[in-house]
């Protein structure tokens, strides 16, 4: 069985400093530490940190604790989440990633500037939900071709579009195309205020999954089940390779799916640690 293991698989530099910092914690004996939802979406590396002892707590929470380190993990958080933890006292490390960030201070400024917002993304990830806690003002979050379709913008403003980093670059572009097609195009969104937002690791490992996926006869897409970046692999995966399947772990592997495969390749979300992508490479190389 010939195997290909994706160079952009795994952990993409935000989740790992986001990772690293906790432990790094730990090793400080800074206690009790507590993350704003998991770190990742992993369920080995959360469970991991929860027998060290570290917690995961939600928004609601924050009021009621009065002593303790919060990280804000690396898909950020909105503005008064900020404000929050600035009023209970409590001791604060944000490892928010660069790139998403970035969008914060962007839609900060656009919409301070008095433009609308536009972010191409699902509006229930935590990404996204922290990005619209930074508009100061009316903003719209589209994730598809209908909604974009549907889409009218406030009477009098002009529009900023930017995107959730994971976002898939070809949905993105479609999505712009439709916007650009509507009438208003010329009078509220200006081609300097698309901005694609897309996380460079992103795109980089979409296209090589895309490219794996085109040339081998299964392939395989590592990730927590609630990864959005992982389940957007899966689906590029799936439209160049039919036999492509969503695992977690070598457990879910199924000799069903090497069913006349002689070349097998292999990616993973952002928040697979490696250990997991060599261990599903040597299962595959040993018992199929
Ligand atoms: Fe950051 Fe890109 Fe990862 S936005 S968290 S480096 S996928």
């Amino acid at each position: 069985m010939k195997i290909k293991v994706a160079e952009t698989a795994g952990f993409c530099f935000g989740v790992k400093r986001a990772v690293d910092k906790v432990y790094q914690l730990i090793e400080e004996g800074v206690s009790p530490i507590y993350t704003l939802g998991p770190i990742i979406h992993n369920e080995e590396v959360v469970s991991d940190l929860t027998q060290k002892g570290v917690q995961v707590i939600s928004e609601d929470d924050l009021p009621c604790l009065n002593r303790g380190t919060v990280v804000i993990r690396s898909h950020g958080v909105g503005k008064h989440i900020y404000d929050l933890l600035r009023k209970t006292g409590l001791d604060y490390v944000d490892v928010t990633c660069p790139f998403v960030l970035k969008i914060h201070r962007i839609v900060e400024k656009e919409s301070n500037d008095g433009k609308q917002i536009v972010i191409f993304g699902d509006p229930d990830h935590p990404e996204v939900k922290g990005i619209c806690g930074w508009c100061n003002g009316p903003y719209t979050v589209l994730s598809g071709k209908e909604e974009t379709e549907h889409f009218t913008p406030v009477p009098g403003k002009e529009l900023c579009v930017v995107s959730q980093t994971t976002f898939n670059y070809n949905k993105f572009k479609e999505l712009v195309e439709i916007l650009s097609k509507k009438s208003y195009y010329n009078n509220v969104l200006n081609i300097s205020n698309i901005l694609n937002t897309i996380c460079n690791a992103t795109e980089e490992r979409q296209k090589e999954a895309k490219n794996i996926a085109g040339e081998v006869d299964t392939m395989l897409v590592i990730g927590g089940r609630r990864s959005s970046n992982t389940q957007k692999l899966f689906e590029i995966c799936k439209e160049e390779c039919g036999n492509t399947y969503y695992i977690q772990t070598p457990v879910d592997l199924d000799s069903e799916m090497f069913h006349h495969s002689s070349y097998v390749g292999i990616t993973a979300g952002a928040s697979t640690p490696k250990k997991i992508i060599e261990e599903v490479q040597e299962h595959v190389r040993i018992k199929f």
